[in-house]
Parts: C-alpha cells; structure tokens; sequence
C-alpha cells in the first residue's frame, strides 16, 4: 500500500528511485512521483496514474541529482490526482516528503496549522505533517531530525516517511511506525524502500528499521536512533533473494509466471521439511514449540483475504487431524471486537506480505493478552515474521501480481505440513494415515505441474463465459474454502461479481440467482462429499444453470452433467486445495486478460494493505 524509494549516493538518483518504484509499483498506483536534490535545487515532478505516465510527463526536464525519493501511492486521503500525488512540498518550499501510511490525527493538526495560516495544496495528511513538521522546526529553531522527533511523538496512526530539506542534500530522514522500511547498504551509497525489490540489484546488506525508530542517513553513514534520541545498533541482515524472482522471466504477466512457478515454490516449500523416506517432518518453529501447540485449549487463525481463505483450510486440517478446536478470524474484525483469548490460546497469523495492518494490530493486541503467536509468512524479516513468537516461512519467493496465486499454495503447504506434525505429536492421527499424507504432499508439486502442462481448455472456457455478469463458485469441505478462493480471484481480476458458496447453503438463497445466464463453478474433485456435491451439480442443472466443474481425472459421471469440465490429477481431499485452486486462479487470469484488464495490477487494489 503505497511504495517509496530513496537514494543518496553517487550515482544519478532519478533512475535508481524509478525503477525502484516499477519494482514497487503492485503496491499502488493511483500516482506516482519523485524529488531531486540538485545544485541546491529541489525539484518535484508527479502524475496522476502508474509510474510510466509520471516518466512520460517529464521527458526533457532535468533529472540531476545524487539525493532522490520516490513514491507510488494507493490513495487513501485524497481523490487520485497531480496534487495529491507525493511528494509533498512544505509551505517555506524547502522540504519534501513522501509517505506510506495514515495520519489518525492530521485533522486537528491540519486546524492548528490554518490558524497559523498555513494553507494546503493537497488533501492528504501527508502535506499536513510535513507542514507541522516544517512548523516544529522553525518554531523551536532545532535541526529538522529534532522537528521530525517531536512532531512523530504528536501523531497518531502508521506511517514509513522519507524527507529531504534542499538546504541539507546530503541527507535524508527516514521514520517508520506500522509501515515497512528497509534501507540498503551500499558502498558509499544507501537505498531505501518499502521492501527488499528495489534494492536487491544492488546489494544485499539490508537494515529492517523497526517501529519508532528515525534513520539518518548519508551516503556513507547510517545512523539509527529511537524517538527519545538514543542510538539504535543497526542489524544488518543479508537478503537471500534473486534478482530473477523479481522479474517477469519471459512471460507476459507476474499473475501468469507466478502460477506457473507452484511446482517449484510448493516444492522449495516442502524441501528438507517434508522426508517421507524417515516419516518425519522438520519444521524448527514447531518442533521448539509443540507443547504449547499441541497442549492449546484452542486455536485461533488471523488472517485477511486470500491468507484468510488458507486459514479456513487450516481449521478442517488442524480439527481433523489435530482435534483441537480451531476459529478462524478475519484480522479486521478481531482486533476491534475485544475478542476474548484465554491461557494456553495459540494465534496462528497467515500472511503473504507480513505487513497487513489489521493482521499485524490483531497479533500485537492479542500478543499483549499473553498469546503465544505463530506466524505463517511468506516475506522474510517483515513486520508479522519479526512479531510472531515462531513460525515457518512459506518460501514462495516475491509475489509481485496483485492477487495472491503462489503464496496461497505455500500456505497451504505449510499448514497441511503443521496439522501433520502437530497431529503426530500428539498422537490424534493413524500411522497409516500420516504416511499416506506424507506421500501425497510429496506427490503435489509434479500434480500441479501436470495441470500446468496444457491450459488451452481453460484459456477456451475464459473466453466463453468472460462476458457473464455474475458467477458462482460452490464447494463442499476442504474444497469450500477454494470456492471462496476461486471466487475472489475472478473478482479482483476480470471486475465481474462473483460469490462463493458453500455447495449445500446454495440452497438457502443463492439458488435464486441461477438461469441459463449464469456460470456456477463447482469443485467436485473425489473426496467424501462427492456424491452430494453431483446432487448439487443437478440442482443447478435442473434450473438452466451454466456448470462448469473441477473433477478428478478418470471421472465420467461429471462431464455427463456439466457444461464443460477441468480436470486436475487424483489427491486425498487433505492436499486436494492445492491442486483445484490451481484451474481457478488460471479461470480468472484468462478471463481478466480476454476481458482487456491489467490483471497485475488490478483496479482500486494494492498488493500489501498497511492501512486498516
Ligand atoms: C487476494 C489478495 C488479498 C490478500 C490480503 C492479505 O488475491 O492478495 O486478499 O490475501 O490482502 O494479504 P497478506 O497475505 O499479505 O496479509
């Protein structure tokens, strides 16, 4: 939500800072923008729309300058436009700051600034910290870290900001609270940005700045202090991440190229943890941890979105193989309704980014009640990752499309591989049955590759049902919870409502909606529930529906009754999710490329959601 860069070195900043921002630019792109420091110059150049229409309204102008910020906003205060794109200039024409986040408070700031006679460009919060910033500083006469010290102590809400004063090019002044910041060293150089991309090109000597902490930073010289002014040890971190992961690799969209690395990702997932030959799985997190997972009274899984969808799996998984009872909550709703967690009670946080506001706030409330928090994560050294007490990294690799595809299967696989140990540990499952899941987890990378190999029945249902207004995408047991996936996907890339269902509950509203103009999506792979879901099946039938199915391969009563049928390889319903989502995110993205949308960056979406 939102992405900043910055640079200060030696090199041309502008270019290191743009295609920073390309790199950041699934994190919003309502506008872009950039500020230079040159010849004791600043200059700001913005535009409404993505990164490229900012870089097209600026050819020609100079772009000089050793110091930069960049940034690529996700609108929150403030229609999309020139002037509330960032960078912001303060009143005095001195400062520019960018900024991720939102200020609570910046409304009665923003009153105290006008009676002063302050008056703003924008509408963002953003132009009314700077200003009160700006006000500090000229008021106390104190250097603009002090300015920046006092007025963080004042606001409230989450911000990562960068700012540089024209009459100080040689810094610039970084803060975060809630947003993420990491800052790259270089030699005599330094990078900074809302996550790891725009910087790996360069080095891999990273600093995660933790929450209250102000960074100063040079080009030879990294100072880290906290809001009282003390001076804060830097911990550098080395980045394991490649280039390439980051880049689309020869395909035509990040959403496509990330479908098609499932195997390797489930597969990298699994590496080393999963060892059918000795029947063990090594998980470090679990293992150090397992009285307190096994002995929990109860489980309770927070998560938003996609993540919350893997979470839903996880409560069939861990009930069923782990028999401890499981809650599932969507982060938004738990951290306000003053949920009651009791001794013993472990939070299980699924996160892609690891940065999403109402998950990372659900978990520091909860972790305050004394919770012990496991987190499931995908991105490295993030704000939930560093929060969580242990937890297992899903080793997805970047996730850069919008909407979610491989970071959703390696939370899969990272759960069904928790509910396994933890069921084994605690004795609640059959030798037989753990062994047989063991073979069947191992066996889903080259499954998901086969349903990869040829998907020119998928592109060809894309195109026949891409014009529908509505679709519905039911499901029984563990294949719900990939309706409901399956649903969003479609929504978020091609614009077209869809709403998933458990198979049987359609009966109880739903089926109204059916006619002969309406797709239904139904997951009828072979698991317990199959005979009931064919009942279904002709139900919608029966009222002129449109069906199209997911079924196992070898199956022949389905394509009997459906309109058209996708077959994904036989599985034990456990592990099945991560096959028969596998058609589904390949259904969306067919149908959001045939319908002409940016399925990477779908409309109104940001990749990382760090405002609640
Ligand atoms: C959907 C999608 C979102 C995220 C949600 C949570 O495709 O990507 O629904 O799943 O915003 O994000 P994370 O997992 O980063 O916490």
């Amino acid at each position: 939500m939102c992405g900043i860069v910055g640079y200060i070195g030696e090199r041309q900043a502008y270019p290191v800072v743009v295609k920073g921002l390309k790199r950041l630019e699934y994190r919003g792109y309502d506008s872009a923008g950039v500020a230079l420091i040159d010849q004791q110059q600043l200059s700001i150049h913005k535009k409404k729309g993505k990164v490229a229409d900012m870089e097209e309204s600026i050819v020609g102008a100079t772009l000089g300058g050793h110091i930069g910020i960049g940034h690529t906003r996700w609108a929150t205060h403030g229609e999309p436009s020139d002037r509330n794109a960032h960078p912001h200039r303060s009143a005095s024409g001195k400062l520019a700051m960018i900024h991720n986040g939102i200020i609570e408070n910046y409304v009665a700031i923003k009153e105290e600034l006008m009676h002063k006679g302050y008056q703003f460009l924008s509408d963002t919060d953003t132009e009314v910290l700077l200003n009160f910033i700006e006000d500090i500083r000229i008021n106390n006469d104190c250097p603009l870290e002090e300015a920046l010290r006092i007025a963080l102590k004042r606001i409230v809400g989450a911000y990562c900001i960068l700012l540089i004063d024209e009459d100080d090019p040689d810094t610039i002044l970084a803060a975060r609270k809630g947003s993420p910041l990491v800052i790259g060293i270089g030699k005599n150089e330094h990078f900074l940005a809302s996550d790891a991309s725009p910087i790996i090109e360069y080095t891999k000597e990273v600093v995660y700045v933790n929450d209250y902490q102000v960074a100063i930073v040079k080009k030879d010289e990294l100072v880290l202090k906290n809001l009282g002014n003390e001076k804060v040890t830097p911990f550098i971190t080395k980045l394991d991440m490649e280039l390439a992961a980051i880049e689309k690799g020869g395909y035509d969209h990040f959403m496509l190229k990330e479908i098609h690395e499932q195997p390797t990702t489930i597969f990298d997932c699994l590496r080393g943890r999963l060892l059918p030959e000795t029947g063990m799985i090594k998980m470090g997190g679990i293992e150090a941890n397992i009285e307190a997972l096994i002995n929990a009274p109860r489980i309770i899984i927070v998560a938003c979105g996609t993540s919350w969808h893997a979470g839903l799996v996880a409560e069939y998984l861990i009930e069923e193989t782990c028999r401890i009872p499981v809650e599932v909550e969507y982060a938004s709703e738990f951290r306000y309704r003053n949920p009651i967690i009791q001794k013993g009670d472990v939070i299980i946080a699924i996160s892609q980014s690891g940065e999403t506001a109402d998950t990372l706030v659900a978990l520091e409330n909860a972790k305050e009640q004394g919770a012990f928090i496991f987190g499931i994560v995908n991105s490295v050294g993030s704000s939930i990752a560093r929060l969580s007490h242990a937890g297992a990294y899903t080793h997805s690799g970047p996730e850069i499309g919008v909407a979610s595809t491989k970071a959703f299967t390696g939370q899969l696989a990272v759960i069904t591989m928790m509910a396994l140990k933890m069921a084994k540990a605690k004795g609640s499952i059959s030798d037989e049955k753990y062994m047989n899941l063991l073979h069947e987890l191992q066996a889903i990378p080259e499954k998901v590759a086969a349903i990869l190999k040829n998907t020119t029945g998928i592109e060809a249902i894309a195109d026949k049902y891409k014009d529908a207004t509505d679709f519905l995408f039911l499901g029984r047991g563990y294949n719900f919870p990939v309706a409901l996936e399956g649903a969003l996907k479609l929504k978020e890339i091609s614009y077209i409502h869809a709403e998933g269902y458990p198979a049987a509950e359609m009966k109880h509203g739903p089926i109204a909606l059916v006619d002969e103009n309406l797709p239904v999506v139904f997951v009828t792979t072979r698991d317990r529930f199959y005979e009931k879901i064919v009942s279904n099946v002709q139900e919608i039938k029966a009222r002129k529906g449109k069906v199209i199915c997911i079924a196992s391969e070898g199956d022949t009563v389905i394509p009997e009754m459906a309109d058209d049928t996708i077959f994904v390889p036989d599985a034990d319903e456990l592990v099945g999710p991560l096959l028969s989502v596998v058609p589904l995110q390949l259904l969306s993205y067919y149908v959001g490329l045939k319908k002409g949308y940016d399925v990477d960056k779908p409309r109104n979406l940001a990749k990382s959601v760090t405002v609640e």
